[in-house]
């Protein structure tokens, strides 16, 4: 027998029973994202390699070390499995020229590629949900994601988790910065790690984020952005907080807060949950005015954000029977060839009617197959042995709460059936 073959380390397989909570996940949004007039957009999972460099930037860790980047062979293009979705929604507005009709609201779900460690809450295939409104310069927009994250978290009883935002400032207030940091830190220069002494004058920005305590320690009196904030940037930044703290968010502000990703100048922000240990930080984004110009679109301004799915179901609790979305109504024991046939019928029937039916296949006593239908989840097992069948009656018998084993006609069931989920139609 030769070896079984496993799954890529870091991309994992989601069992039917944990998708049952993917659903119920996947269900929110789509109502969430509707009642905040997003809609969706699908792109494909690879695109150039160029769209990542010129977007995320050449100097950061995604680029650098984590992208699945490779030939196609058959045409010598070099091509990326995408690691994240803002360039390519990005890439399909200018396309698509979708700006021309006026600003959009955009969201786009599914798998990322980054090569990382894999460790719990970081994996090489993971799944985002993103959210990105382009053409908007003010900050209402950056608030109404920030609020709109705040009710999801509600939505999916996640709470408490917390905000922390910062600003970036613009282009030129960046600049100035980034040469007094410098300055700052070419006195210690022998006291910086290979990392930081290879970005200090690259990207010397993503120094603030290093996870080494030696250069935290350095960092503590180093000069702060805050302080070369340009005064848009500013005003900004403080219409943000007062949307904000009237509709009663919660938030921190953090000076340090700088992203893995270049693209953005402004608000930035990330919500955290204290209860995932190293990998905490569940959703993140911010404003990116310059990427649509970078990307070779007229310029426009914009700004979003991205949940981790796999992280946010870690925080969602396992409730038994709380995510029964695609767990079955109807389990259909049946026994004897009438039977059999007459099951087949209602099963059917039932089917027509929108209600959720496994018939069990293959033969099998009644006690095995009522041990199937208890294990499938579903609210009632339908009965039918050859004696139902002859008079077309069903005994169906509720299997989650102690009521009574009835018999009923097809027509009842489904009217039964409603009565317990009331929001089948
Ligand atoms: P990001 O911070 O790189 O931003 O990723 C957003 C979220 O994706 C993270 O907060 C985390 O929850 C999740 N995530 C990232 N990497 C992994 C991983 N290896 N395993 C599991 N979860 C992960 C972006 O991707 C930006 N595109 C967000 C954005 C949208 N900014 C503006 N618009």
């Amino acid at each position: 027998m030769s070896s079984a073959i496993r799954a890529v380390r870091g991309m994992n397989d989601i069992l039917p029973g944990e998708s049952d909570k993917w659903g119920y996940f996947e269900d929110t949004i789509r109502t969430w994202l509707a009642t905040y007039g997003y809609r969706n957009l699908r792109t494909p999972v690879v695109e150039q390699t160029d769209l990542f460099v010129r977007s995320i930037g050449s100097v950061t860790d995604i680029v650098e070390k984590e992208m699945y980047t490779f030939i196609d062979h058959l045409n010598g293009e070099q091509l990326t499995l995408r690691p994240e979705g803002t360039a390519s929604c990005v890439r399909a507005v200018i396309e698509h020229n979708l700006l021309y009709t006026g600003p959009q609201r955009l969201y786009y779900s599914g798998p990322m590629f980054r090569h990382e460690r894999p460790q719990k809450g970081r994996y090489r295939q993971f799944h985002q949900v993103g959210v990105e409104a382009l053409g908007f310069a003010g900050p209402d927009i950056d608030a109404e994601h920030i609020i709109m994250c705040a009710r999801l978290w509600r939505l999916l009883d996640i709470t408490p988790v917390r905000l922390e935002i910062g600003t970036l400032g613009n282009l030129e207030s960046r600049t100035i910065y980034r040469a007094r940091l410098i300055n700052y830190l070419e006195r210690f220069t022998d006291q910086l790690d290979e990392d930081a002494r290879r970005r200090l004058h690259s990207n010397p920005l993503r120094i603030l984020d290093s996870k080494n305590p030696a250069v935290q320690e350095l960092l503590k009196d180093a000069p702060r952005l805050f302080d070369d904030l340009d005064e848009e940037s500013l005003a900004h930044f403080e219409s943000l907080q007062t949307i904000l703290r009237n509709r009663g968010v919660d938030f921190t502000i953090n000076p340090r807060l700088v992203r893995g990703l270049d693209y953005y100048n402004r608000t930035v922000f990330e919500w955290v949950s204290d209860r995932l240990g190293a990998q905490g930080t569940i959703c993140a984004g911010g404003r990116y005015d310059g990427l649509i110009a970078q990307v070779g679109g007229k310029p426009a301004p914009a700004c979003g954000f991205a949940m981790g799915i796999e992280r946010i179901l870690a925080l969602m609790a396992d409730l038994n029977g709380i995510y029964t979305a695609n767990r079955p109504d109807v389990y259909v024991v049946h026994q004897g060839e009438m039977a059999t046939g007459f099951a087949w019928e209602v099963a059917e029937y039932l089917r027509d009617q929108g209600v959720k039916v496994i018939l069990h296949n293959g033969a099998g006593a009644f006690k095995g197959q009522m041990k199937k239908a208890d294990a499938s989840g579903a609210q009632f097992a339908a009965i039918i042995g050859d004696d139902e069948a002859q008079v077309r009656k069903i005994s169906l018998k509720p299997l989650r709460e102690p009521a009574e084993q009835v018999s009923v006609d097809m027509a009842e069931i489904s009217i039964l059936v409603r009565k317990i989920n009331p929001t089948k139609n």
